[in-house]
């Protein structure tokens, strides 16, 4: 049994090959390990699992044995203990407290919002010059996000946001070197970035909570209903600021980037874009979605869904074992760490007829398969699954079509994509696409 991959150094482990090429490391992990791999960075004894069972055995059926891994531990520096990083009982009360949030009819209610932040930014594009469609896409996602949670004023700071948000995604290869989140408070450059990006946000949004509580206003949004709760379910201005953090953090970009990768597809592949295009100008003959637009647009919905399949935004999820977990014969010890990819078993050709290849058809409710349901993870699963996905959903197809009503985005070949996996799965520099008005 391989406790590390045959490359792998002392000490550091196999994080050189790791970091190098994330992805690349992890496919050819499964293919020369199999489904129950292991490998080393630095300290930590990693499993890999790729099968689909035993991937849902972690997130679901015996999610007690685990806790959420290293990066996500660390990301409490941030993030404090909001939804993403809490633990056990906290988890559960602060789950239960945002949960009416995400009602689907709340969501449907957010339909509005979404389409006009859409409308409004391709308002701005002209025909001829390339953009970077990533970062439009992370602008639209980050107003939706701001305006239905957190209350309109997020729009007039996107900049400080950004910027904290680029601080903080600089300092993310601190928690791959061992020990390198000892390196927090030191004045070296990426710690210096991390503090100089926590800073923003937390002055951003306790101003936020301070204004809340002192006008007693309700906005409507998630930010006033915590600020503003019953005493039976009130949480302190710190939890509400983890909340509010977590959910402008973990509720963009990661829906920025399956929007920017979907219109990447279409750039990629004109008869996709005909169908898309004859899609939308069938169900809405040229006017704007609406929230009700949202089930009836099954074609957008595959091309979102095939983006989540093929650059899901969650590339890896990790947890580490609290108590003994058997896999296949051998066993995961507590404090050892396991990752599930979906960058691996969502391109597995045991469940997707040509993996690589973007097919919505997949998705038709008509469509049958008798693959796995873990197959397809990229809102994760379990108790821990992600609070989000019927937002993402919603904005996903109505925001595609809202842009494919009144462009058409052609692919430059001298600037192909590439991809940067951080903490999310992102375009590297950019992904940038040539916007062309529609005339039909
Ligand atoms: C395409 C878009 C999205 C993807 C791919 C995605 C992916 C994920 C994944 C994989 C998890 C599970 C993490 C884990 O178990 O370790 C998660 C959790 C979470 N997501 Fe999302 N997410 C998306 C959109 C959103 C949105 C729109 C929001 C909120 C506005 C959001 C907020 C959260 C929160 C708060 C959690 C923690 C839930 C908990 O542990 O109870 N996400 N997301």
């Amino acid at each position: 049994m391989a406790t590390s991959s045959p490359r792998s150094l002392p000490l550091l482990g196999d994080l050189p090959a790791f970091r190098r090429d994330r992805l690349g490391f992890m496919t050819r992990l499964a293919r020369e390990q199999g489904d129950v791999a292991r490998f080393s960075i630095g300290p930590y004894r990693v499993w890999q699992l790729t099968r689909p069972e035993h991937v849902h055995e972690v997130l679901v059926t015996h999610a007690e044995r685990f806790r959420k891994g290293p990066v996500l531990q660390r990301a409490r520096v941030v993030l404090g203990d909001g939804l993403l990083t809490a633990e056990g009982e906290h988890h559960r009360r602060h789950r239960r407290l945002l949960n009416h949030a995400f009602h689907p009819d709340r969501v449907r209610g957010y339909g509005q919002v979404i389409v006009e932040r859409a409308a409004a930014t391709t308002d701005r594009w002209s025909e001829g010059s390339a953009i970077d469609v990533h970062a439009q896409t992370v602008r639209m996602t980050l107003a939706t996000a701001g305006t239905t949670l957190l209350g309109t004023e997020v729009e007039h700071h996107v900049d400080v946001v950004q910027a904290a948000i680029d601080d903080l995604l600089s300092a993310y290869q601190l928690a791959f070197v061992p020990f390198g989140w000892r390196l927090q408070h030191l004045p070296v450059g990426p710690a210096r970035r991390l503090r100089r990006g926590r800073r923003a946000l937390h002055g951003l949004v306790d101003r936020m909570i301070a204004e809340r509580r002192a006008s007693g206003v309700d906005g409507g949004d998630l930010l006033s209903s915590l600020v503003l709760a019953d005493p039976d379910d009130a949480l302190t201005d710190r939890e509400i600021r983890d909340e509010a953090l977590t959910l402008l953090l973990a509720g963009h970009e990661t829906t920025a980037n399956a929007l920017a990768f979907s219109l990447h597809l279409m750039a990629e592949d004109p008869e996709l874009e005909a169908r898309v295009h004859a899609e939308v100008d069938a169900v809405l003959g040229g006017r704007r979605p609406t929230a009700a637009d949202r089930d009836r647009l099954p074609v957008c919905r595959g091309v979102f869904a095939e983006a989540l399949r093929l650059f899901p935004p969650s590339w890896a999820m990790a947890r580490e074992a609290v108590s003994e977990h058997p896999v296949d014969g051998q066993v995961i010890r507590a404090g050892e760490v396991v990752v599930t990819p979906q960058w691996v078993v969502h391109r597995d050709p045991r469940w997707w007829d040509e993996p690589e290849r973007c097919d919505p058809d997949r998705w038709l409710p008509e469509a049958s398969t008798t693959r796995p349901r873990a197959a397809f993870f990229p809102f994760g699963g379990g108790v821990r699954q992600c609070i989000g996905e019927g937002l993402a959903w919603t904005e996903g197809v109505l925001a595609l079509a809202t842009i494919v009503g009144r462009w058409r985005l052609r692919s430059l070949p001298e600037r192909p994509l590439e991809l940067d996996p951080l903490i999310t799965l992102r375009p590297r520099d950019g992904l940038w696409l040539r916007p062309e008005r529609r005339t039909t």
